[in-house]
């Protein structure tokens, strides 16, 4: 059952809004960085005529951000940017905002836990399209999916095509992708130039995570890029926090939630040692796990071995660890193969962006495998010799799936420069020609400014024969452009 009212919102549970506003009041005490934007132009309104489609996890830190955004004059509509990740309660609050569940006033939200792929595609493609003749004229993404839903209909619009359903063994096809093109059917049929329309309106789009500006920048490269976008998960303070420190938390947030399983004395594998994958194997270790890392990247081979962690292959592993998280933003880095090479009761998961680096199809395709539902998200796998191991989240990203996803501190900082890159964008439009841009490093340090006070930090000043000797103005910004931090 949901709560609905069709094209206005669709949450599970209205009656759960003071629950959830509950939750938000609280994070926005850890969330030192949004409030100071609210003091800050709260008065002067930048982001008044902006009519933002918002695509990222429906959880009460995101509401923070929501309300944030409308507190500095935008209008916003919602979805979540994965099947599992809403937090209904929040996503009732910020339904019902200031009004009540019979009578809600806040901001429209398309979003719930445990959507299927089709309701995912109907709730990204509810953002983009709004009431009357009114289109948006933001995007603030995560991982990609609005952006590319506009994309896709543009292009089938130029085409002048209606897309046919792939069928399997085609390039590219997949039954997502399917989905995808249902909805934009659907759509060139009611009305053949919606998606080129909303391209044409559209300003910008502030991009999340690292799998989303991986596709901005190859669509960039192959000149298909409609408008400006902005790598938010390239400020320093969004992926050296977010994505390390925020994992950090939340891997053994989900892991602990999901399954109860000690990590301490075990041996835990990561995949990938990028920011995520530092993040994850520095929580297992927190935890007492013997902890080794899997690489491509030479770089990041060695700075795990200079970490401490050894560096190994998969299948050197395969049959002894008993944790198996993966943190690439790549393809079937896990196997078939691999899992019905597991120990008994090995847990695996997934926490970077896509669901495709466990090849879950494979493991569901094996004869004679039976699958039973532990609890939602948590699933046992049992091969026919009798061996099982434990799926998380189905194979999509656990921290969010089987917890509540990175804390409110660390989210303050990512929501952050996503709030300073939409008034950029929205405001400056003439200084972002089409492209992918990231934040100045001097916005990037006003981040971490407003984070400091709250953990009782004491920022050194610079005096003028400091600043000229390092020949830095004693204001910032203080490193070049190349520094790696
Ligand atoms: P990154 O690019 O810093 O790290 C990924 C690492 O995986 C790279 O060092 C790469 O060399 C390595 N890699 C690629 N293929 C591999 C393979 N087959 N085997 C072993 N290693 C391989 O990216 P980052 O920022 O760490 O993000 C990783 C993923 O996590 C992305 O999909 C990102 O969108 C997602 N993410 C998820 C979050 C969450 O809350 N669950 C938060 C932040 C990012």
């Amino acid at each position: 059952t949901f709560d609905e009212v069709p094209g206005r919102y669709k949450v599970r549970d209205l009656s759960l809004a003071t629950a959830g506003r509950h939750q938000i009041r609280l994070a926005e005490h850890e969330m030192p960085g949004l409030m100071a934007l609210r003091a800050e132009y709260g008065p002067s309104q930048p982001l008044a005529g902006a009519r933002i489609a918002g695509s990222i996890h429906m959880t009460v830190q995101t509401a923070v951000l929501i309300e944030t955004l409308t507190a500095l004059g935008a209008e916003v509509r919602w979805a979540s940017c994965n099947i599992f990740s809403t937090q209904d309660e929040a996503a009732a609050a910020v339904v019902v905002g200031a009004g009540t569940p019979e009578a809600p006033t806040g901001v429209p939200v398309f979003a719930w836990k445990g959507e299927s792929l089709e309701e995912y595609w109907e709730c990204t493609e509810q953002i983009l399209v709004w009431p009357g003749d009114v289109r948006p004229n933001m995007i603030l993404d995560d991982g990609g999916d609005a952006t590319l839903l506009v994309h896709k209909g543009a292009e089938f619009e130029r085409l002048g095509v209606v897309p046919t359903d792939g069928q399997p063994g085609d390039r590219g096809y997949s039954e997502e992708y399917n989905l995808i093109l249902g909805v934009l059917r659907r759509s060139l049929e009611g009305d053949p130039q919606r998606w080129t329309r909303i391209a044409a309106e559209i300003q910008g789009v502030t991009e999340e995570t690292t799998t989303g500006v991986h596709r901005l920048y190859q669509l960039h490269e192959a000149g298909e890029l409609l408008f400006p976008a902005i790598n938010v998960n390239d400020s320093v303070t969004k992926s050296k926090f977010d994505n390390k420190y925020g994992i950090r938390h939340s891997l053994p947030d989900g892991i602990n939630r999901a399954t109860d399983v000690l990590m301490g004395g075990k041996l835990a594998f990561v995949a990938g040692y990028g920011d995520v994958g530092k993040g994850a194997a520095e929580a297992f270790r927190g935890q007492g796990a013997r902890v080794v890392v899997s690489e491509v990247d030479p770089i990041c081979a060695l700075q795990a071995a200079m970490d401490g962690y050894q560096v190994v292959r998969l299948e050197d592993v395969v049959g002894q660890a008993d944790f198996f998280i993966t943190t690439t933003g790549n393809r079937d880095v896990i196997t078939a193969e691999h899992m019905q090479a597991m120990k008994n009761k090995a847990v695996v998961g997934n926490i970077g962006h896509f669901d495709n680096e466990i090849d879950m199809a494979g493991l569901a395709a094996i004869p004679g495998i039976v699958r039973t539902e532990i609890k939602p998200q948590v699933h046992e796998w049992v091969f026919p010799d009798g061996r099982s191991i434990i799926v998380l989240s189905e194979g999509r990203l656990l921290n969010l799936g089987n917890a509540t996803g990175h804390p409110s501190f660390v989210m303050s900082s990512s929501f952050t420069n996503q709030v300073i890159a939409q008034i950029e964008l929205f405001t400056k439009r003439e200084e972002y020609p089409v492209g992918v841009y990231r934040l100045p490093k001097v916005l990037d340090e006003k981040v971490a400014r407003l984070h400091l006070d709250a953990l009782g930090a004491r920022l050194t000043v610079l005096d003028k024969t400091q600043a000229e000797y390092l020949g830095v103005d004693a204001a910032g910004p203080f490193k070049p452009e190349h520094y790696r931090y």
